[in-house]
């Protein structure tokens, strides 16, 4: 990969040890990955936040870097609720080393906002065609997707190393080439909610890192779309969908078409998914559930709203946790203090899946693609699909 004078001189050494190090992360994915230039992104989100993931190496490998950040960067989420870590059982230790984490990459002039969802809290963050370096894989998948931005999946170091430079190598889906569809999937029947989690949850094994479009009778929604990609970035690697008709639309090529980087599976791969197909994942994962999680991705002020709705004048019988970020929680207190009547509890900065605390229930309700995929390999919990009504209904009986 080409540097540029200044890059060679930060590869170097000439302004400290830790751009060095990140430069030497950013030029080695660039060599990996053919890149032929470094690229300014816009913004970065970081992965490798929760203690429960990253751990004390983790904590020392962060808390030994110094410098800022050159472009706006915030967290993915954390492994507590920064306010109400104490409600939810969370060790005092744990707690310590985990704002210990956060306020490492705090000192880094990172934003102490932990969520998958950054595209809620400041639109800035990523507008149509802006290059980015995102780590969790459904704020990828959304950036790709819906905002049209672009971004690979990056890893917590490269991440940080991009946040720290400001550029990230100009490879993957930066580029058009690898922005194409390579699969056509049309969907049977009218797909509302969590229908789009059990979608992804099914497309993604299909498609692996190919890039779908989707032929679809129903209209998705942005949310609904944000449950679509993040299922089929768990199941599968997808980081990239369309949906015909809709915005953004794939790229146009010159011609001939450079070949694409990955191994891309030919556009006359056409699949169809049945109704009955995603009406099987509901009913294929069977369990009793003792805890009903809701966000995953965290929830936008649009499902705050409805599930406020769903839960007026009732009172809830079971846990009932709804996950979101920091700043919804900030920015709609009357929102969350109308959920929090029912007897239900709005968690912030975490999830259940990077927080240690799901780990005490056996099965969890979920109403996400994603969550379906991920609770039972990282908390160890069996898992079970429902829409938001059915899990407000579960939490409701008596
Ligand atoms: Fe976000 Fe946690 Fe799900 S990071 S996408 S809520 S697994």
């Amino acid at each position: 990969m080409h540097l540029t004078p200044s890059e060679e001189l930060i590869l170097n050494g000439e302004q400290g040890h830790v751009l060095q190090k990140a430069m030497e992360i950013l030029a080695a994915l660039g060599d990996i990955y053919d890149a032929d230039r470094l690229i300014p992104v816009k913004s970065t989100q970081i992965a490798g936040v929760s203690y429960k993931n990253i751990g004390e190496a983790g904590l020392e490998w962060i808390s030994g870097l110094s410098g800022t950040v050159k472009v706006p960067s915030i967290l993915n989420p954390a492994g507590l609720d920064r306010m109400q870590w104490r409600e939810l059982s969370i060790p005092e230790e744990f707690a310590a080393k985990q704002e210990a984490v956060i306020r490492a990459y705090e000192s880094l002039g990172i934003l102490p906002w932990c969520t998958c969802t950054p595209y809620e809290i400041r639109a800035d963050l990523a507008m149509p065609g802006d290059h980015l370096a995102w780590s969790e894989s459904s704020a990828v998948a959304y950036a790709n997707s819906v905002i049209g931005a672009r971004t690979n999946r990056e890893g917590g170091p490269s991440a940080l190393a991009a946040a720290l430079i400001g550029k990230t190598p100009d490879y993957g889906y930066h580029l058009d080439r690898n922005r194409l569809p390579s699969i056509a999937i049309r969907v049977e029947g009218r797909l509302s909610g969590a229908d789009y989690g059990a979608l992804g949850y099914i497309a993604g094994a299909i498609a692996g890192s190919g890039v779908p479009i989707f032929s679809l009778e129903s209209v998705p929604t942005n949310d609904e779309r944000k449950a679509l990609g993040a299922a089929m970035a768990a199941s599968g690697a997808v980081a990239l969908h369309y949906i015909e008709g809709a915005p953004p639309l794939p790229p146009t090529l010159p011609h001939p078409h450079p070949q694409p980087d990955r191994d891309m599976r030919d556009l006359d791969e056409r699949i169809t998914i049945e109704h009955a197909e995603i009406e099987e994942v509901y009913q294929a994962h069977r369990c009793d559930p003792d805890l009903i999680a809701i966000g995953c991705p965290h929830c936008s002020a649009a499902e705050l709203v409805r599930l406020r709705d769903l839960l007026a004048g009732k009172t809830v019988t079971k846990e009932f946790w709804i996950f979101t970020s920091g700043i919804m929680r900030d920015r709609h207190p009357g929102l969350v203090a109308g959920i929090e009547s029912s007897g239900a509890k709005v968690i912030c900065d975490t999830c259940m899946v990077v927080s240690p605390f799901c780990e005490r229930f056996s099965c969890i309700m979920v109403s996400s693609g994603k969550a379906l995929s991920y609770v039972p390999q990282m908390c160890g919990s069996d898992a079970v699909l429902g829409s938001i009504e059915d899990c407000v209904r579960l939490a409701v009986t008596p």
